[in-house]
């Protein structure tokens, strides 16, 4: 059930200055991402552009016309063919919505919805030391297929990422 007052639907171009504010705020926090100081929206348009409905979906979710946080599907390894039926999930809550159910609740929305859109392999990459992707990744029975130790350096310090993969029946 979706959370009360939260209302969950397809971003639009408009969204993409609240998409952004939302994963900025993850950043200073050291173990959500690999940039390190804010991002641009206009450095991140083109990455929108890639989102398509039918296939990578970006859902936003809001509170009284205010996005709170989103989730999207991106293609693997550029889209190669081969990977067709594989996607990479992201998901943001901003800082003042955590704890309070609505990660998971994305994450389980998006992955009852792949079988539609065509995804049987969806992948979470974290890094080693994200403690909520691990523990909400456990619960939704993500695999661990690889941990690349010492790839990224965050704040001075070497951190590894967690290559983890849930497996989706196809639809039938
Ligand atoms: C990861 C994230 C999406 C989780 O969203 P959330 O709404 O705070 O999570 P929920 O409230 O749904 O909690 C889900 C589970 O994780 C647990 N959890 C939440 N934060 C946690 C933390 N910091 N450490 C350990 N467990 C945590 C909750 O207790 C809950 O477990 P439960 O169901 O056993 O009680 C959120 O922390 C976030 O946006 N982080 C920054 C961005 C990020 O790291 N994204 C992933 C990389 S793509």
């Amino acid at each position: 059930m979706t959370p009360p007052g939260v209302t969950v639907r397809d971003a639009t171009a408009a969204d993409l200055p609240a998409i952004v504010g939302v994963y900025n705020q993850s950043i200073p926090g050291g173990w959500s991402t690999a940039d390190t100081s804010p991002v641009a929206v206009a450095d991140r348009v083109e990455w929108f552009h890639k989102f398509d409905r039918a296939r990578r979906p970006i859902w936003v979710a809001e509170v009284g016309g205010e996005v709170i946080a989103w989730v999207g599907l991106t293609s693997f390894y550029a889209g190669r063919p081969a990977y067709d039926a594989t996607a990479e999930i992201s998901l943001y809550v901003g800082t003042a919505y955590h704890g309070r159910g609505l990660g998971r609740y994305l994450k389980e929305r998006m992955i009852a919805a792949c079988p539609g859109l065509g995804v049987t392999t969806l992948l979470s990459m974290h890094f080693d030391h994200n403690a909520a992707t691990k523990h909400l990744n456990d619960k939704l029975g993500f695999m661990p297929l690889g941990h690349l130790t010492e790839i990224a350096v965050v704040n001075g310090v070497k951190r590894g990422l967690v290559i983890a993969a849930l497996r989706i029946p196809p639809a039938s």
